[in-house]
């Protein structure tokens, strides 16, 4: 049985979870809220959390794994997540390179890793991974400026769900594929996510954090969990982190 915090409310179950972790609570601890006051993205970005309505958790992970795998644990999560998706709501689930969760082209759910500032010394490693998934929402509890761009699991299945049962699974899915992960290498990871690569073929840019834009079509991850892209050029670039999004032409300044 893995410890679970079950809150109310709280600012950030990631925030709280780190600091779970940094006291040595153990692997597969998670904490899971009705609702956050501060959820945070990737890249600094506010995750909206409706009150009730979504899953909420953070789960302490100390895989048996070198420092250079943990920016693959992102990876291992999302198709962790996205076979929960397929299972409960009989949809297909699509990832969208490195961390968002998609149904029906439009965003459900996020990941946001994040891991223990002293890398050494395999005792203190450790990774929070953050989830969130929008499920029993609908259109008009999104604020405004997502209502055409996030969707939940009720508004492609017309379901209501159990939070706790789809955490269970989240969780249970995760620490199993870790498992493997950590004993069989990235390579399996990697197929289940090709498969299910939502920008694959398509034109993206990718925006660096000294705001250069890289533009081309996505070839998918490598190996290394870097993302491909060939711009028009024909010139392959291997991004590893970054905005990214569907570009709006394939040319270069329209
Ligand atoms: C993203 O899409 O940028 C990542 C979103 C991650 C949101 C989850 S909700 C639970 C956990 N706690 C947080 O503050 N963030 C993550």
């Amino acid at each position: 049985m893995y410890p679970v915090h079950f809150l109310e409310s709280t600012d950030s179950t990631n925030r709280l979870a780190k600091e779970l972790a940094e006291k040595g609570e153990p692997h597969g601890t998670a904490v899971l809220a009705a609702m956050q006051t501060g959820g945070r993205g990737r890249l600094g970005k506010v995750w909206e959390s409706v009150p009730g309505k979504g899953l909420y958790c953070s789960i302490i992970v100390r895989p048996e794994i070198d420092i250079e795998n943990y920016a693959r644990i992102t990876l291992v999560t999302g198709v962790a997540v996205a076979k929960v998706v397929e299972e409960v709501t009989g949809k297909r689930c699509m990832l969208k390179w490195p961390n968002d969760i998609y149904l029906k082209g439009r965003k459900c759910g996020g990941i946001l890793t994040e891991s223990s500032p002293v890398m050494m010394g395999t005792q203190e490693m450790y990774a929070v991974i953050g989830i969130g998934l929008n499920i029993n929402s609908s259109d008009e509890e999104f604020p405004e400026e997502l209502r055409t761009t996030a969707t939940s699991f009720f508004m492609e299945s017309g379901g209501n769900y159990t939070i706790r049962e789809v955490f269970a699974k989240v969780r249970d899915q995760l620490l199993a594929d870790l498992d493997e992960f950590s004993t069989a290498g990235f390579t399996g990871t990697l197929n289940s996510w090709r498969k299910r690569d939502y920008l694959f073929g398509r034109w993206m840019e990718c925006v660096g954090y000294d705001g250069t834009i890289i533009r081309g079509i996505a070839l998918g991850p490598d190996s290394e969990g870097r993302l491909f892209l060939r711009d028009e050029d024909g010139v392959e670039h291997g991004v590893l982190s970054g905005d990214v999004r569907l570009a709006k032409s394939r040319y270069i300044g329209y």
